[in-house]
């Protein structure tokens, strides 16, 4: 364990947080209020936590939600930064790393995206399948040693995939499942580039989530990403994304992702 994840954890102790957890959960934007489904939760923001990062993003409070939501304890990060705030991929690096050493094994990410598809309209789900990274940025660049040579084959859980198609199925929700491409931001994409993200297989776009994935799977978390729909791809079926309708339609669907979760839990 390095120093600053110690010293994380120092402090997260100091008001009360204390491993085992069973689950880490990241929130991208607009879906801070699904942090109402923890229960008795102690409440710290990442200003106070070594390593954690500063929040910059309109749309994502910046705080630790630790506690409960049925019989999981859960350690839920209330925004995220993203590779486009400082230009650093492995932004997330430490935080992913305090929750591995709080004894997590699983991690729930979400967030809000455009979608390259007609009959998956912003306000729908869709669960991350794989993902698609031609940015040629990549959170292990730097780390010199064989820990970088991460597989990316079922990067994204089957298992805990397929908990959450069940989960929605129960839950009456419509989940698709999707490929993420993912560009850095924090320009929206053009509509050349959408087209040209649709022949390549994505069906999916947006600027987090990937470096996650990639940090995660290096140190063997097991990893789902869900994301929450808020707007067609630039040029496609009328899309024109702006962040202001990323963070209301994301708001408006949250319901959607509190529920699916709320049933993911009750057999967690
Ligand atoms: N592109 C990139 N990121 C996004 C989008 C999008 O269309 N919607 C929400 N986040």
């Amino acid at each position: 364990m390095t120093p600053r994840i110690e010293e994380a954890l120092a402090t997260l102790k100091e008001y009360g947080i204390e491993g085992p957890f069973d689950y880490g959960i990241v929130l991208g934007t607009g879906l801070g209020p699904v942090a109402d489904l923890v229960q008795n939760p102690v409440i710290i923001p990442y200003a106070q936590i070594v390593g954690f990062p500063k929040g910059h993003v309109s749309g994502h409070s910046a705080r630790v939600v630790a506690g409960t939501i049925g019989t999981s304890r859960v350690f839920m990060m209330q925004g995220r930064a993203h590779y486009y705030e400082h230009g650093d991929p492995a932004i997330m690096r430490y935080p992913i790393e305090a929750m591995a050493a709080l004894g997590i094994k699983n991690l729930i990410l979400t967030n809000a995206a455009g979608s390259l598809l007609e009959d998956v309209p912003p306000g729908s789900l869709s669960l991350i399948a794989d993902h698609i990274n031609l940015s040629g940025i990549n959170p292990l660049i730097g780390i010199n040693d064989d820990s970088r040579f991460v597989p990316m084959v079922d990067a994204y859980e089957p298992h805990l995939r397929a908990r959450l198609i069940d989960a929605a199925r129960e839950a009456g929700l419509s989940l698709t499942e999707g490929i993420y491409q993912w560009f850095p931001g924090s320009s929206f994409e053009t509509p050349a580039e959408i087209r040209a993200s649709k022949m390549l297989g994505a069906t999916l776009v947006g600027m987090s989530t990937v470096p996650e994935v990639i940090l995660a799977r290096r140190i063997g978390l097991y990893v789902a990403a869900l994301s929450m729909v808020t707007n067609y791809g630039a040029g496609l079926f009328g899309g024109a994304p702006s962040h202001t309708e990323t963070k209301t339609v994301a708001a408006e669907g949250g319901m959607r992702m509190k529920t699916l979760l709320a049933q993911f839990f009750k057999k967690a």
